[in-house]
């Protein structure tokens, strides 16, 4: 009797959090497109005028990270895995394919032009970026090594991080909703701007951890249970 209402709040905040994890990649996919078919100079500081190399970079990290965003969260739903395993494989080495473009385009913009507020905000996008690339690349080793658990958390890792970029302009949203953008500038080197540098990735994770960690204790346990039985 009390499924329902649990399974029609689940399908809520599903659709509550499609909506903006949509019209974000949509806008991503977009804004990567135009950049590599338009002369962006009057439009954005990110378009280099001259800079094929630079402008390849952001803008295919725009498209993939669009297209990834989009793909990566039907990766964690058990019964497309189970019921689909090679869709979930070859999909599984998209997404990682793309997320090592994604950072590694980030990265080299950060290297080559450096981000709107400098070092610290470079400091934490670096981070953000090196930190996709090490799960991207345990994603895939555990997958090849048949170790599904540990698979699993790295998965979980690359999902969170994926999602940073959207986690951050949500953050934003709210901020801006709340405060009236207090602390926060165009230069984006407010102090709510520097705490967010590190604060749309760090904490979820973190968060992640301490869930993957329980998860692994009460694993353990019934596993004791099992083999006492
Ligand atoms: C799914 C993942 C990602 C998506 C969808 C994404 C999307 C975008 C978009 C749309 C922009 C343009 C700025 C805007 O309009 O807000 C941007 C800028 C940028 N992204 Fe990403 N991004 C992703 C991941 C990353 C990663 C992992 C890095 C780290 C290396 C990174 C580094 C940057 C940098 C440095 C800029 C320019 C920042 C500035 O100076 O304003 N992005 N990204």
């Amino acid at each position: 009797m009390r499924a329902w209402p649990i399974a029609a709040a689940k399908y809520l905040g599903i659709a509550l959090l499609a909506v903006p994890l949509l019209g974000f990649a949509a806008y991503s996919l977009r804004f990567g497109i135009r950049g590599f078919g338009v002369d962006l100079t009057q439009e954005t500081y990110i378009y280099t005028p001259d800079g094929p190399f630079t402008n390849a970079a952001i803008f295919s990290h725009m498209v993939l990270g669009g297209l990834i965003m989009m793909l990566a969260p039907l990766q964690v739903i058990g019964r497309l895995r189970t019921n689909y395993p090679r869709v979930h494989r070859i999909t599984g080495r998209a997404i990682v394919a793309a997320s090592l473009i994604v950072a590694l385009g980030g990265l080299s913009y950060i290297a080559l032009r450096g981000t709107l507020a400098g070092p610290l905000m470079d400091a934490g996008f670096a981070l953000y970026g090196g930190l996709m690339l090490w799960a991207a690349v345990q994603t895939l080793r555990f997958a090849r090594a048949g170790e599904v658990d540990r698979h699993g958390s790295w998965a979980l890792r690359l999902l969170v991080l994926v999602m940073g970029s959207l986690i951050y302009r949500l953050h934003y949203v709210i901020w801006y909703i709340l405060t009236d953008g207090l602390w926060s500038n165009e230069q984006l080197d407010g102090p709510f701007d520097k705490i967010q540098y590190f604060a749309f990735y760090l904490p979820y994770l973190a968060a992640l951890e301490v869930w993957i960690r329980r998860r692994g204790r009460h694993g353990a346990r019934s596993s004791c249970a099992g083999s006492v039985r």
